[in-house]
């Protein structure tokens, strides 16, 4: 089902003259989870992104299983979520972000609005608590600022956006 504001997102937006375009994709949206493209699929566009993410352990959360561990549906439901139905090995971009399918095109990315009506999610504390939760090894519970720093993917490409800007 739409949102109200996901309605008037359409609404503004077929006024720019992508009604077919997002007609046809709310009928899919709202119903399935959009396709996986991958990490190296956000890499080109998202390099600093991609560098960070490559060297945190959400990259190498599956490796950190034994071949026998990765077989075990009680350890990949965090370790490697996505692997069942995406084919998408550890903790990826869309793992947090949402499949990238209709988001990725640069057009749509650049236009925050229609990125998120089209399968962008914003990932925040209560995402990450779906696996930073008691049943990690973690000793201490999870503290949200410490750790969102501890991930940082953004803040190299915010200072180039800001850079290109002046
Ligand atoms: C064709 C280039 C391109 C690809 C591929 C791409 N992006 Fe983007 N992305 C952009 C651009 C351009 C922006 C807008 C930022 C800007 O204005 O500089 C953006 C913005 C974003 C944002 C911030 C959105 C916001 O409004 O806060 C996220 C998150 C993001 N991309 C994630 C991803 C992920 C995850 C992937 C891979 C599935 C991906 N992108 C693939 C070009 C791309
Ligand atoms: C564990 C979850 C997680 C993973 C994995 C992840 N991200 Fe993010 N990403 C976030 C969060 C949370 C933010 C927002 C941080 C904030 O604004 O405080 C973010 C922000 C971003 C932004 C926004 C930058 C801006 O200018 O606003 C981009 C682009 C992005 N991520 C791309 C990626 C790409 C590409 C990958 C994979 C190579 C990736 N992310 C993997 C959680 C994740
Ligand atoms: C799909 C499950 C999942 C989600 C969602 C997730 N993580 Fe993780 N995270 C993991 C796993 C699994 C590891 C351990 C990786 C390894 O094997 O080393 C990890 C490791 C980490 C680490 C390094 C170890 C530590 O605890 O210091 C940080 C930091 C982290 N995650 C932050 C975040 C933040 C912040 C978010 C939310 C924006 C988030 N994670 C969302 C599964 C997840
Ligand atoms: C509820 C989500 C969740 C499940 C289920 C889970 N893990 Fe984890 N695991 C995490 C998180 C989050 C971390 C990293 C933060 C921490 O230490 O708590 C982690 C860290 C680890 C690490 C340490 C990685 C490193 O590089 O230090 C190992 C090893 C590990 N888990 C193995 C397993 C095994 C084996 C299973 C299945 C029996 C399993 N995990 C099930 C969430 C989970």
């Amino acid at each position: 089902m739409l949102r109200a504001s996901a309605v008037a997102g359409i609404f503004r937006l077929a006024l720019k003259g992508r009604v077919l375009f997002l007609l046809a994709l709310s009928g899919a949206g709202a119903a399935f989870a959009h396709d996986f493209l991958g990490p190296e699929s956000c890499a080109s566009c998202h390099p600093d992104a991609y560098a960070a993410w490559q060297a945190s352990g959400h990259a190498r959360a599956k490796q950190s299983l034994s071949a026998l561990q990765q077989r075990d549906l009680r350890c990949v439901s965090c370790h490697s979520p996505n692997e069942a139905e995406q084919r998408q090995a550890g903790v990826s971009c869309e793992t947090c972000h949402g499949g990238g399918q209709y988001y990725s095109p640069r057009y749509v990315m650049k236009d925050p609005e229609l990125a998120r009506l089209v399968g962008l999610t914003d990932p925040g504390e209560k995402q990450c608590l779906t696996c930073h939760d008691a049943s990690s090894p973690s000793l201490k519970p999870f503290d949200f600022k410490t750790k969102l720093k501890a991930i940082d993917h953004w803040s190299a490409e915010r200072a180039k956006r800001a850079e290109k800007k002046k």
